[in-house]
């Protein structure tokens, strides 16, 4: 079946369904045109969390479909390739991790929503990068914090909030991939030029930035600004939208490192979902993503805190 064949189907299954089709702006440019919304990670969460549909197809990364499933355990959730992970989520594993919060107990747990759900049920608060900040500004001065999993946005969350963070030591393999002399060299070839990175991306790209944010703020400060080029520091799937928001203006993918098979940056666990798993998965209803019960009732407890704060 070619896409157009294959959109068809979808169209046709989920209206049977009654599904929803949820998506992230780093899948295939394919699945955004089906998706019935397409966000960053709160966005998707929220959205999860209204739906009156009986079945979300989450066309994202597993811990997305694992936070839509918290928050809709008598829905059924699938996910077009269970193999769609993270490098941040698969960096933080939970024995690891409760040693670590033995190690500094008295510690409030502010995770970012990169992680599993039994990271999540030892955390106080869930975050996205587009309500870190408030979270963290929300927590009293005096009070440590735990930050995990990305030491990126951590130390980014530090200089912005002036407060002293305890990180974990994770971190994700595709923002890491941007080259600092490469971005320099394309910055010299367009002065005018704006570059725009998402915090996961590290300190010395950062300090490049003349705007740092989610995705979804990236797409926003894109449409809004005055600038007219754009060098983009965040995963490849994101200049989609991008592009048909800001028709005329020029949009640069930030470069990667010459040992980047794709010499882009693009993230392998995004790109596992293809068209034709969505269309199988809801036709056959599975893989579907299960959690256990009262691991999903301890995780629900800081994804509600995350989405309290606006
Ligand atoms: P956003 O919440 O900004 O969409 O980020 C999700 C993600 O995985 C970035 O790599
Ligand atoms: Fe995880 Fe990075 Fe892929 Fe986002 S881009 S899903 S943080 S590996």
């Amino acid at each position: 079946m070619n896409n157009d064949e294959l959109k068809q189907k979808i169209k046709a299954l989920r209206e049977a369904k009654n599904a929803i089709i949820l998506a992230h702006y780093y899948q295939r440019e394919e699945i955004q045109e089906i998706a019935d919304f397409i966000g960053d990670s709160l966005e998707l969460a929220r959205k999860a969390a209204e739906t009156k549909a009986d079945i979300i197809v989450f066309a994202g990364v597993y811990f997305m479909a694992e936070t839509a499933k918290i928050l809709n355990p008598n829905k059924k959730v699938l996910l077009p390739d269970l193999q769609a992970g993270c490098s941040l989520a698969d960096g933080c594993p939970p024995d690891e991790f409760a040693a670590f919060l033995k190690e500094n107990p008295n510690h409030q747990v502010v995770t970012y929503i990169n992680c599993s759900a039994e990271i999540k049920a030892m955390s106080d608060y869930v975050c996205t990068s587009s309500n870190a900040v408030k979270i963290i500004e929300s927590i009293p001065k005096e009070q440590p914090i735990i930050f995990a999993p990305d030491k990126n946005l951590g130390r980014y969350l530090e200089q912005v909030t002036g407060r002293k963070l305890k990180l974990w030591d994770g971190s994700c393999i595709v923002h890491e991939a941007f080259s600092f002399d490469k971005l320099n060299e394309i910055k010299k070839k367009h002065p005018n030029a704006a570059i725009i990175a998402h915090p996961e991306s590290e300190e010395h790209i950062l300090k490049l930035a003349h705007f740092i944010g989610s995705t979804s703020q990236l797409l926003k400060f894109a449409k809004e600004s005055e600038y007219q080029e754009l060098i983009v520091a965040t995963e490849a799937g994101i200049l989609t939208k991008m592009q048909v928001d800001v028709k005329d203006k020029l949009l640069i993918p930030a470069p990667a490192q010459e040992d980047n098979s794709c010499a882009c940056s693009e993230c392998a666990f995004m790109k596992v979902n293809t068209l034709e798993k969505l269309y199988d998965c809801l036709k056959n209803e599975t893989p579907e993503v299960k959690i256990d019960s009262l691991l999903s009732e301890a995780a629900l407890k800081p994804i509600q805190q995350m989405l309290n704060h606006g």
